[in-house]
């Protein structure tokens, strides 16, 4: 996808006003009607079909307090366009998973993949259930995530899950910045990638991760297309308490 510096921090549509985010990040061609033909032309605003906006993510997403974008402007699509990606741009996210928080900086979280049109590629494909083949056989790389369940002196590192996904949504969240598909999986089979990948007792099999170019949601199946849009979430009162456990 071509970036260009030049374009100013927001673009007004008519429908949808302001519809670039104000980050400082650099623009992607294509925010406004017509420029772009089907991909995600910026991180906020979902393009899909011939330069048409079809839906943008403030439509179904509604924070109740005020948060940078970059928290609700990712999302899991699963349209994907098949196209390989390069391993710079690959590196890039790898960099922001390097930089999560774990405890006493063991950074525990590690990241075997595959590259479509490489001879792993089939290997990981294999492992997913055919609910995410349908969908991940686009993608342009394939992740499996796993974690080290002990620090460096051998001691149980009891938050080595915890620590492993802060890295995945740090990866996460820069994909979504270089206006990637990343989208986690739990569908595979866990005990086959163990075995398949030869990894060691003393790593535990987290998930795995699709990443891909964008594509168009017209090319998924119809049932898929009727998933594909940001989903919203509980209210805060139902998951954070002050003092005690509350239900
Ligand atoms: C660890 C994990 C496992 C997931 N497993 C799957 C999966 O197997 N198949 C799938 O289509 N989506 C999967 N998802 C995507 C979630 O359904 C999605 O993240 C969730 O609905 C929230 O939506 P959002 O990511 O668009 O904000 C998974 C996400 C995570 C983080």
């Amino acid at each position: 996808m071509e970036v260009d510096k030049e374009l100013p921090a927001c673009d007004f549509d008519e429908h949808y006003g302001y519809i670039n985010t104000s980050t400082p990040y650099p623009r992607q061609r294509g925010t406004r009607k017509g420029q772009n033909d089907g991909i995600c032309g910026c991180y906020n605003t979902i393009l899909f079909g011939k330069g048409e906006f079809i839906m943008n993510i403030r439509d179904f997403r509604k924070p109740e307090q005020n948060i940078n974008e970059i928290f609700t402007n990712r999302w899991s699509p699963r349209a994907m366009s098949g196209q390989e990606i390069d391993e710079k741009t690959l590196l890039t996210l790898f960099e922001a998973a390097r930089w999560a928080p774990s405890s006493n900086n063991n950074q525990p979280w590690r990241f075997i993949y595959a590259r479509r049109n490489t001879k792993h590629w089939n290997t990981f494909f294999n492992l997913l259930a055919e609910g995410n083949q349908v969908w991940a056989k686009n993608a342009a790389v394939l992740i499996v995530v796993i974690s080290k369940n002990t620090f460096d002196s051998g001691k149980p590192a009891r938050t080595h899950s915890y620590d492993t996904g802060a890295a995945w949504v740090n990866f996460a969240l820069q994909g979504s910045l270089d206006g990637l598909v990343v989208h986690g999986m739990q569908g595979f089979d866990y005990d086959k990638a163990k075995e398949v990948l030869r990894i060691p007792d003393g790593y535990q099999v987290e998930a795995m991760i699709a990443v891909g170019k964008k594509g168009k949601k017209e090319d998924l199946p119809d049932f898929l297309q009727e998933q594909e849009f940001p989903s919203s979430r509980k209210i805060i009162a139902e998951f954070a308490m002050e003092g005690s456990f509350q239900k």
